[in-house]
Formats: C-alpha cells, structure tokens, sequence
C-alpha cells in the first residue's frame, strides 16, 4: 500500500525526504514550487535531508511556516514509523484484504488476540487503515502547501518476523524485542497525578518493563507453548494501548505551536482519532489473562486482585478519570495527559526508542529523527 504512494528513495542528499511520484490534485505540486522558488532565484534551500526553507518564497496563500512544516513533517515521520508497526501487527494478526493485502494471519496468533476481544483482527486491520492514512495524507497535505514529503524508505532495513505468513520485507521498526511501558494505565486512573505536574506512575504490567519481548512470533517455533503464544498476544494488547497513547498525547501537544488556522484544524481532526484508538485498546488490554510465560518468565498479573486491584488498576476503568490540570488550585478534570507542548516530539522520539521499536536501526536513522523532532520543537505560534 505505501509504496503505491510514493516514489522511491531519491539519492543523495535527498534520500530521506523525496517527492512522490504523483502531483497531489489541486495542490501546489514540488515541481511547480521549485520552479517558482528558482524563477525567482530563490532555491528550495534544502538542508542535508533534502527540507529546510520549506516557505515558499513569493509568500501566496499556499506557504506554510517554516514551524508549521516541521510540525507536519515530524507527525508525518512518526504517522510512517506507526503504520509500519501496525502492518506487521495486520500481516499475521489482522485481515488481510484489498486495502492492506500483505502477509497471511497465523490462526494461533489470531485466536490468542481473540482472548482479549473476538473483534482484534478487524481492530487491528482498521487501526492499521488509519495510520496509513495518516502519513499519505499529511505528506499529500505538506506537498499541496509547497512543503516537503517525508520518506523513510531508506530506513527499511529491519528484518522481518521468520514466522510463516509474513512477508520478507525490510521494517522501520522491530516488535520483536519490546520493553512496553503500561505507565499509562495508572495515569489515566489517577485523581491526584498528572505527569506535566510531575506526577510518576506505576506500570499495569511491571515484567515488561523489565526486558524485552516479542509482541508478534518471530517464528514458527514462537507458535507454543500455548502461555507464550497467549503472552505476545497479550505483549501486543498492551503494547497497542502504549503506542496509542502516545499519539494521543503528542497531537494537542504539538497544536499549541501551529500557525495557521488549517494546519491546526488538519492536527485537531488526526489528534482525536489516537484518542479513539487508544480507548480501544485500553478496553481490550484489560481483557488480557493473567498468566506467566513459561519460557521467560513475563508475568501478567490479575489486575482485579491484590496487590492491584482498586482505583489505580481496576480493569473496567476505561475513561479518564478527573485529575489535576494546569495549576492545582483548579478543579480536578478528565483531560489528556500529558499535553505539555515544550520538547514534545523529542519525547515522542525518546519514548519510542526506549520501545524497543528501533532495535537494529542505523545511526543515520537516529539523525534524521531527531533533527525532524528538533525543528518540530523548536516552531513557535506565528514563525
Ligand atoms: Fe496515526
Ligand atoms: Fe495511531
């Protein structure tokens, strides 16, 4: 499905951020704005990843700022590194079919994930959908505003799982050495916490934080024993929540710093759909069995039951509870958290990395994410 979207990796210079084959309809296309931009001697300006001077330099209608590019061009970054993972969750685990018709679904896999909700493969198919849609839409947006696309193509040298029905394909990420943080189940529980008011959380699952796990088999032999084969499932129902989380978060954070009216609106109609997405999987994480993988000794716990249990991790608490907000003399209410907008993106790169999910990337892949998630950091309202 991506790569029907867009062209390969350029060379050189231009090799992490390239154009797309096609011109999007009705928008400004790369072509024209940099025939522009040297009609009028002004060059597109680009920096070692090939974006840069993204404004364009007649300053019509159809330019961005140079923050709210970045801001796109990180989100756009991070909607590619999401919709990796989740195709590798939909090849062996989802349905495939005319909209992502790669891999084939492992029915052990399958029905272990079942255990959480009989529904997940089409949650996992749809949620999928989503992300890809995400990253077509904001680089086709980027490019009709005169900015540049983000392609990670040259990134995509992780292997795959060795599991019969995955396809051979090099991967942006990895879900096959996780080390997931379920801090957010205790902090969408809390009352009294918020973490942009420094508030810490205790994880729902503690064992894996403490090492790193598979969340999709990485092979045929991954198959059994039937507790291991049910603790990846329940590693990818928690580890589902964890990443959506994260999107939840990192959309009205990085709202506050955008510019123009549009590109706020294009951040406030992606943002809530992570929400969506989220709430779902913190339903199923629920679902998960309590159970320790004989072969490695991952411990789900019984999160009904002591020493869990109660308000922080009782597991049919599914909405937000009210919590402390902005300053602690205001009343308590159901909000995201966090939504702290100062160095955003850069914990966004933080988190995942400490995911696990880039086990294996080159350092060069490191350097183009960070200094898009430095420019994201560094765009202010109105610059
Ligand atoms: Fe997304
Ligand atoms: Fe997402």
């Amino acid at each position: 499905m991506r790569s029907s979207k867009q062209s390969p990796a350029a060379t050189g210079a231009d090799m992490a951020v390239a154009a797309p084959a096609e011109e999007p309809a009705g928008g400004v296309s790369r072509r024209s704005f940099l025939a522009t931009g040297l009609a009028v001697g002004v060059g597109a300006g680009l920096g070692p990843l090939g974006q840069g001077a993204v404004a364009l330099a007649s300053g019509g209608s159809s330019n961005l700022t140079e923050g709210d590019a970045a801001i796109l061009r990180f989100l756009a970054a991070a909607e590619l590194l999401e919709a990796d993972l989740w195709e590798q969750y939909n090849e062996l685990g989802g349905i495939q079919d005319s909209e992502l018709p790669g891999g084939k679904s492992i029915p052990a896999y399958v029905k272990a994930l079942e255990v959480l909700d009989e529904d997940m493969p089409q949650y996992i198919h749809d949620n999928t959908d989503d992300e890809v849609s995400h990253h077509t839409f904001l680089n086709a947006y980027l490019e009709s505003r005169g900015g540049e696309p983000v392609n990670l193509d040259r990134f995509r040298t992780l292997p795959s799982s060795e599991a019969t029905g995955a396809q051979q394909i090099g991967r942006l990420t990895n879900l096959m050495q996780l080390t997931v943080d379920t801090t957010w189940w205790t902090r969408y529980r809390s009352s009294t916490m918020n973490p942009d008011l420094g508030g810490t959380f205790n994880p729902a699952v503690p064992g894996l934080l403490k090492g790193s796990f598979p969340a999709i088999p990485r092979n045929n032999a991954d198959l059994g024993p039937e507790k291991h084969l049910q603790a990846i499932a329940n590693t990818a129902g928690f580890h589902f929540a964890t990443i959506e989380q994260g999107g939840t978060s990192l959309y009205p954070s990085l709202a506050q710093r955008v510019t123009d009216p549009e590109v706020l609106r294009v951040l406030l109609s992606i943002g809530p759909t992570e929400t969506m997405h989220f709430q779902t999987w913190s339903d199923k994480a629920g679902n998960a069995p309590a159970l320790t993988d004989p072969t490695n000794g991952l411990e789900f716990p019984d999160l009904n039951a002591p020493p869990f249990g109660g308000e922080e991790f009782k597991s049919n608490l599914i909405m937000p509870e009210p919590t402390i907000f902005l300053r602690k003399t205001l009343p308590p209410v159901s909000i995201i958290r966090p939504t702290k907008t100062h160095g955003a993106a850069m914990g966004a790169v933080k988190a995942l990395t400490a995911d696990g999910l880039f086990i294996g990337q080159q350092s060069a892949f490191f350097t183009a994410l960070k200094e898009m998630a430095i420019e994201a950091d560094a765009a202010n309202r109105g610059s």
